[in-house]
């Protein structure tokens, strides 16, 4: 997919990607610099759209780690399988929410999200918050970009330790909050 088709299927599913652009680079390598990729081998991404985060998270991770991406558009998924077409890395063309059955019992020392979950129905939403915070490593961060502070308080019901910080250098400017189980 160029350039231009997908920002064409980001806006023709607004109301499943809620974004009006994809992540800058500023915004991506201030996100991976709050995630510790040493020794990490489970790695989750959740709502891979372009990949610009995916593309952040391969450059980081080690060669052993396995990188599980999870995205709901079609056309996503096969632009992401197209261009991260490497065996460590599975594109997942399924929600978030279903994280546990593909993880099958292991634990992931890291989620990466740019989920929209104030578009998400709260039902599925908590699911994947909970689903979060059981698969993750004791040890392990669930970092999430966002335009809301107010998420906050949703995952405040489900991680002990929120860390928030914010960024100018993205259109629209986005929160980025790291939280530990
Ligand atoms: C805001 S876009 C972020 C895209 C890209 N990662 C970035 O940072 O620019 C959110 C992505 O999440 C995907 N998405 C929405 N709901 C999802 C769900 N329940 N499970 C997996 N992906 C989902 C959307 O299709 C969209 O590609």
């Amino acid at each position: 997919m160029n350039k231009g088709s997908l920002f064409k299927e980001l806006f023709t599913n607004i109301k499943t990607t809620g974004a009006i652009t994809f992540s800058s680079k500023p915004l991506v390598n201030k996100m991976l610099s709050f995630a510790d990729f040493s020794g990490a081998k489970i790695i989750v991404e959740m709502g891979g759209g372009d990949g610009s985060i995916t593309h952040g998270i391969l450059q980081r991770m080690d060669e052993d780690a396995t990188l599980l991406v999870f995205e709901i558009s079609e056309n996503f998924c096969e632009n992401l399988k197209k261009r991260f077409a490497t065996k460590n890395v599975e594109i997942i063309c399924d929600s978030a929410e279903n994280l546990d059955k593909y993880l099958d019992g292991r634990k992931a020392d890291l989620i990466l999200s740019s989920l929209p979950f104030s578009l998400i129905p709260q039902p599925s939403r908590n699911l994947i918050y909970q689903k979060s915070s059981e698969c993750l490593r004791p040890d392990g961060s669930f970092i999430q970009i966002c335009y809301s502070y107010l998420l906050k308080f949703q995952f405040s019901s489900y991680f002990k330790e929120i860390r928030t910080t914010f960024t100018f250098r993205n259109f629209p400017p986005v929160f980025i909050m790291v939280c530990n189980v």
